[in-house]
């Protein structure tokens, strides 16, 4: 599949390249992203090149790993003005399962740096992609996974926001380096409202202060 770009006017989305090598770099030096995913930790600048080189393209290549880079946006039209986009925020990802075409199902993942967060865009971003995964002129999948660690709650509100339901906590569901852990797991229908399906129940704080 040739890599494509997901513009809103807010946010721009684009398969990352070996130019943003050092931003990936210095962006997963963050805690809170080692804290909630699976990136190597220590993280150097080979991995964020393994990345790019060995994720990114061989995934858009076969199709089954959707990867974007996420900038602010230029403005409504998506087209790059003289100083080209701005710097790299945060990724978003979709993996899909080899299910046939029309049945297809893929787990959303992300993760923004601390200066692209509380502004809104990483939701830009996961509702572009919502957007994209079910438009049947795009990629057309039936369903879309999510999953978080217990207590990511940053995380779980913007899949909330997305209008993913939360259907659960599965106990040791996820190996992180190593260590297995419990996490919650929520899905999203094509013909689910892309809003939040239930009220947040949860302090409002509780999204700011655990991350
Ligand atoms: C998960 C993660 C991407 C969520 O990012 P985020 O900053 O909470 O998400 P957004 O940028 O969409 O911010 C939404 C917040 O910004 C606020 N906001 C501020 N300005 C806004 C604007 N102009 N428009 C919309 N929302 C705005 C919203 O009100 C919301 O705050 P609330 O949660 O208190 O209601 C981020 O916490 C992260 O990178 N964590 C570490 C890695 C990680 O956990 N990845 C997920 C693994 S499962």
């Amino acid at each position: 599949m040739q890599p494509f770009a997901l513009d809103d006017g807010t946010v721009h989305l684009a398969a990352p390249t070996l130019d943003d090598v050092d931003a990936i770099t210095a962006a997963c030096q963050d805690p809170d992203i080692a804290a909630w995913t699976v990136l190597p930790s220590p993280y150097t600048r080979d991995d964020a090149l393994g990345f790019v080189r060995d994720h990114v393209a061989p995934g858009w290549e076969r199709g089954d790993v959707l990867t974007w880079a996420v900038r602010e946006s230029v403005g409504p039209s998506g087209v790059p003005g003289p100083d080209g986009l701005g710097p790299l925020l945060g990724m978003v990802g979709l993996g899909l399962d080899d299910a046939p075409a029309s049945q297809r199902s893929a787990e959303l993942g992300y993760w923004m740096t601390p200066a692209g967060r509380g502004r809104g865009l990483a939701t830009a971003a996961g509702r572009l992609v919502v957007d994209a995964a079910f438009d049947p002129e795009v990629l057309g999948l039936a369903r879309l996974s999510w999953q978080a660690y217990v207590g990511n709650w940053p995380s779980r509100r913007l899949a909330w926001r997305l209008g993913f339901r939360v259907e659960g906590t599965v106990r040791g569901h996820a190996v992180q380096r190593g260590v297995r852990r419990d996490a919650w797991v929520a899905t999203l229908l094509a013909d689910d409202p892309r809003e939040p399906a239930e009220p947040w129940t949860h302090p409002v704080s509780a999204a700011r202060t655990a991350g």
